[in-house]
C-alpha cells in the first residue's frame, strides 16, 4: 500500500507571552505551583494586535511552503481546522489562500477548500480527510495542505484562563512523506457530551472538572476501539505517545490511564505486583464503586514504581515541552505534542526511525480518536529546520495590564483599538475590516 502521511511541519506561536508564574499568578492570589507544577504550565502564547488565526495560519503555511521550495500548483486541498472561526460561513481556508497569493504567482483556484469543526480534535479530523484523500487515489499527484489553528481565550475569570494559548501548526500530506506515515487502523470514543462548547459565543462555556473525566473517559474507549483493530497493545510498542495537551497536568492524567490498561496480563504488570499487587479485576468485586476505589489506589501505586516513572520521562514527558510554554492551541495541541516529541528525540540523536507513535487526539463535546504513526528516516533533517524555539524565545513579554487590553483586543464584541508590541517582520497582518464586515490582510515585507 502507498505510504501515506506528513512530509513537512511549520508552527507559528502568537508573538506575546503571558508568565503564568510571575505575572498571573499573583494577580489571581494564587501560588505560582498551581500553574507550573499543577497544570505543569509556564506561559502563554497571545496574538498580537494585527495577528488572528488566518494570519497565524498563513504564515505557518508560507514558511512550510518556502521551505519545501511548493507552489500553488503543488497543493491539491487547504483543509483548515479551527474552533475559533469567526464567520458561518466564509471558511478561513479561503482567507488563507488569499493571503498566500498575494505572495505566489500562482493561485490556488484548483484546490479544494474546508473547514472541519469538532473542537480540538478538527486537527486530527482534517488530516485524516487529506490522508484519506490521498490513499483514495484523488490526489492527482498534489499534496494537502492542513492547517489547525485557534486563539484559545476563554472569559477572563473563568476557570480554564490559565490554560489559554495562541498558534497554528502547518502540515504537509504527500505520499513518501518525510517525517511520519499514519496507519490506517484508528480507535474511536465518542459521545454527545456537554463539557466544553461555545453555543454562537466566543468564548466557551465549561464545566472543567466534568471535561477532565469526558476526556479521559473518552480515550479509555477509543484505546480499547484502537485495540479491537490492532489486537493489545504494550507500553514498548510505541516511542513516544503524543496526547491532545490542553495542560499538560491533563495529560500526566491520561497517562498513567493508558499505561495501566497497556500493562494488564503482561511481563510488567507480573514484575510490578511484589510492589504494588496485581491489578484489580472487576469479577472480584460487589459494586462498581469498590472497584473504582481499588483501581485508583493501584494506579496512586503504580504512578510511584521506578517502571512507570522511566516510562513516563521516555515517552511522555518529551510531548509536552513546547505545550508548557504556549499553553493550549486546541486542534493544533496534539501536532505540538507530536512535534515536540520528534524534535526531542532529533535533539537528542534518538534514531527513531522505523520506530512507532500512538497519537491521542481529543475534542470536547467529545470525541477522542487514537492511531499509530511510523516515524520515517527524513524525520530529523526535516524537524532541524523549524525556527519554534526562536518563535518562543522571542515574544514580547506582557504585563498583566497589557494581558487585559490584548484580552480586549481579541474580544469579538470589544475588539478595542491597541498599538502592537512587536513590530511584523515578512509575514501576514490583520489590516481592517472590508465593506461586507470581511476581514482584509495585507504582507507586510
Ligand atoms: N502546587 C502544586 N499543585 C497545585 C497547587 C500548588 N500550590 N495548587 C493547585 N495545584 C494542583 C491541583 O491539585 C490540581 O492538580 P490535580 O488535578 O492533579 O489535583 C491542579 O493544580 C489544578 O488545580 P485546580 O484543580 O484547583 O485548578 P482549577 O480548578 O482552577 O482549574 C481546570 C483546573 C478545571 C482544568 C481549568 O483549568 C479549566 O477549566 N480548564 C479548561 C477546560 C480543560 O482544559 N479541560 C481539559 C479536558 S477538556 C479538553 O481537553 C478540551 C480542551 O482543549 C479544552
Amino acid at each position: 500500500m502507498t505510504s501515506v502521511g506528513i512530509d513537512a511541519i511549520e508552527i507559528h506561536t502568537g508573538k506575546l507571552k503571558l508568565d503564568l508564574a510571575e505575572t498571573f499568578a499573583p494577580e489571581m492570589g494564587d501560588d505560582p505551583e498551581k500553574y507550573t507544577k499543577g497544570l505543569g504550565l509556564h506561559a502563554s502564547s497571545f496574538p498580537d494586535a494585527y495577528e488572528d488565526i488566518v494570519t497565524m495560519g498563513a504564515n505557518a503555511a508560507h514558511r512550510l511552503l518556502e521551505r519545501k521550495g511548493l507552489e500553488p500548483a503543488d497543493v491539491g486541498r487547504i483543509d483548515v481546522a479551527t474552533e475559533s472561526a469567526f464567520d458561518n460561513s466564509k471558511p478561513v481556508s479561503t482567507y488563507i489562500a488569499g493571503c498566500l497569493e498575494q505572495v505566489y504567482d500562482g493561485d490556488f483556484h484548483h484546490a479544494n477548500k474546508g473547514e472541519r469543526k469538532f473542537a480540538c480534535i478538527a486537527g486530527t479530523q482534517s488530516l485524516d480527510d487529506a490522508v484519506n484523500w490521498i490513499l483514495a487515489g484523488r490526489n492527482r499527484g498534489r499534496g494537502a495542505l492542513v492547517i489547525a489553528t485557534d486563539t484559545a481565550l476563554y472569559a477572563r475569570d473563568s476557570s480554564g484562563e490559565a490554560t489559554q494559548g495562541a498558534g497554528a501548526v502547518a502540515m504537509w500530506i504527500t505520499e513518501d512523506p518525510d517525517i511520519v506515515e499514519l496507519s490506517t487502523e484508528q480507535g474511536y470514543g465518542s459521545a454527545d457530551e456537554t463539557d466544553f462548547l461555545k453555543p454562537n459565543q466566543q468564548f466557551p462555556s465549561v464545566d472543567g472538572k466534568r471535561s477532565m473525566q469526558v476526556y479521559l473517559a473518552r480515550m479509555r474507549e477509543a484505546l480499547q476501539d484502537f485495540e479491537r483493530a490492532t489486537g493489545a497493545s504494550h507500553p514498548n510498542d510505541y516511542a513516544f505517545i503524543p496526547f491532545h495537551t490542553p495542560f499538560p497536568g491533563m495529560v500526566r492524567k491520561a497517562a498513567v490511564l493508558g499505561y495501566r490498561h497497556m500493562i494488564r496480563g503482561t511481563d510488567i504488570e507480573e514484575e510490578l505486583a511484589a510492589d504494588i499487587g496485581r491489578q484489580p479485576r472487576r469479577e472480584r468485586f460487589d459494586s462498581d464503586d469498590a472497584f473504582e476505589d481499588a483501581i485508583s489506589e493501584y494506579v496512586d501505586g503504580l504512578t510511584d514504581t521506578d517502571a512507570y516513572r522511566e516510562w513516563y520521562d521516555a515517552a511522555i514527558q518529551p510531548t509536552l515541552s513546547i505545550s508548557s510554554q504556549v499553553g493550549n492551541w486546541y486542534t493544533g495541541s496534539v501536532h505540538l505534542a507530536r512535534f515536540s516529541a520528534l524534535k526531542h528525540a532529533a535533539e537528542n540523536g534518538i534514531d527513531l526511525a522505523g520506530k512507532r507513535l500512538l497519537v491521542a487526539s481529543y475534542g470536547s463535546g467529545a470525541q477522542a480518536e487514537i492511531h499509530s504513526e511510523t516515524v520515517q528516516d527524513g524525520f530529523t533533517e526535516a524537524v532541524a529546520a523549524s525556527t519554534v524555539d526562536e518563535q518562543i524565545e522571542q515574544r514580547y513579554d506582557i504585563s498583566f495590564a497589557e494581558y487585559e487590553q490584548v484580552h480586549d483586543r481579541h474580544n469579538h464584541e470589544k475588539s478595542v483599538e491597541l498599538e502592537p508590541f512587536t513590530q511584523p517582520d515578512a509575514e501576514f497582518v490583520f489590516d481592517g475590516w472590508g465593506p461586507m464586515n470581511e476581514r482584509k490582510y495585507t504582507y507586510v515585507e
